[in-house]
């Protein structure tokens, strides 16, 4: 497909709306990308036309309903060529699949064994270690990150042991936009036997991760961040890891049999998702990797990174304006503060003029406190964003600083 803009545009009916009286200029995808009339169409279609429970009934709607909500594991599976769909579980998110790992490797560490983090990681991929930490008796080693926001590898090696089980690394920072290099990561845990799992939530919106090729173990992510709804994702895990873990959940669907005596489980996928499943995000999230894809990655990561270099060098003419995250490898987000000015501030003048952005420490502590801030204003592009708003968006800035200063 030609990448057209404006023609991409008209797919997002949420681009046309008004905030506080002016055209909506929406830089806060990181926190959740906006949804296609493509996507909308399927959710509306579902609840229109084949809403049922699945894999239960005999009727005709909970078979279209079944085989639709298979077909989008199917998707899934290609998207991020995974070897079986039974490697693709459907999570409520990113969130709920780290946990599910997490608690998973409750029942397989013992006390002495170590587990590593990133200096880099959002609070879902560090609270959850520490929970099972304290479960275990494990230990949690933290690779450090530079100036540039970067991680350190020289350090990791040094953290790198016979006791190491397990690494827990984002693909990207969703505070400072990194791509940490994942494949080095991956190679060097698996050279002492330990496994991996790579959060991606914020690599799926702008990368197409193949998990055969990264030999990862474990990679999650949702659908929010790439067009889908709230409140669906998936975990991937290679086949013998989902088969050695416990289940998560008990409940119906994700059991063989039960008598009050023993329960045995059900196989793969089922066995990780017990209850009635997120039907409609299932298939939304499907209809929404199929929009991603024809749009395409390539497509996508030019364009964004285009996006990039310019918010980049607009920005850096404002006097005072600080970038935290200067990785020459990163995506397009960009972490900033300007002199003594509380970002909270900035977000709310900003608002008025109709631009969403995200203030705060964006769930990511550790990095604020590295660099000694309360927070950043951040500022993060897709596809959809044009050079026009970021010229609309560093006015608004200019004025907000003044207004403040
Ligand atoms: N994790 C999301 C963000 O970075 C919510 O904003």
């Amino acid at each position: 497909m030609v990448f057209n803009v404006e023609r991409i545009r008209e797919d997002f009916p949420i681009l046309k709306r008004q905030v506080n009286g002016k055209p909506l200029v929406y830089l806060d995808n990181a926190a959740t990308s906006q949804t296609p009339q493509q996507v909308i169409d399927v959710i509306v279609d579902y609840y229109s036309n084949y809403n049922a429970n699945i894999h239960r009934g005999v009727h005709s709607l909970s078979q279209e309903a079944t085989d639709a909500y298979e077909q989008a594991r199917i998707k899934i599976q290609n998207h991020f060529n995974a070897q079986h769909p039974y490697e693709i579980i459907f999570t409520s998110g990113t969130t709920h699949g780290i946990n599910l790992v997490a608690n998973g490797f409750a029942s397989l560490l013992v006390k002495g064994d170590e587990i590593i983090v990133s200096a880099l990681e959002h609070h879902s991929n560090i609270v959850p270690w520490q929970m099972l930490c304290e479960k275990t008796g494990a230990t949690l080693k933290v690779i450090p990150m530079n100036l540039e926001g970067e991680l350190v590898l020289s350090e990791y090696d040094a953290l790198l042991n016979e006791n190491t089980k397990l690494v827990f690394v984002n693909h990207i920072s969703n505070a400072l936009g990194t791509i940490n290099p994942i494949e080095q990561i991956i190679n060097k845990a698996h050279s002492v036997g330990a496994a991996v799992l790579i959060d991606g939530a914020q690599a799926c919106p702008h990368l197409k991760p193949d998990v055969q090729q990264l030999d990862v173990d474990f990679y999650v992510c949702s659908a929010h961040k790439i067009c889908g709804p709230t409140g669906i994702g998936m975990l991937y895990g290679k086949e013998e890891w989902l088969k050695k873990l416990p289940p998560y959940q008990g409940g119906g669907e994700m059991i063989a049999e039960v008598s009050f005596e023993k329960t045995t489980y059900a196989d793969l996928p089922h066995k990780f998702e017990a209850g009635t499943p997120n039907v409609c995000g299932g298939i939304a999230f499907g209809a929404a990797v199929d929009y991603m894809n024809k749009i395409g990655f390539e497509n996508i990561a030019k364009y964004e990174n285009g996006l990039l270099e310019y918010a980049t060098i607009e920005l850096l003419q404002i006097e005072g304006l600080k970038i935290y995250g200067t990785s020459t490898n990163k995506t397009s987000v960009i972490s900033f503060n300007v002199n003594n000015i509380h970002p909270y501030d900035l977000g709310t003048l900003l608002d008025k003029m109709g631009i969403a952005l995200r203030t705060g420490h964006h769930c990511a502590q550790p990095i604020m406190d590295f660099y000694k801030i309360p927070g950043t204003v951040r500022a993060s592009f897709m596809f959809y964003n044009t050079k026009e708003e970021i010229d609309v968006f560093v006015a608004a800035l200019k004025k907000s600083i003044m207004m403040l200063s």
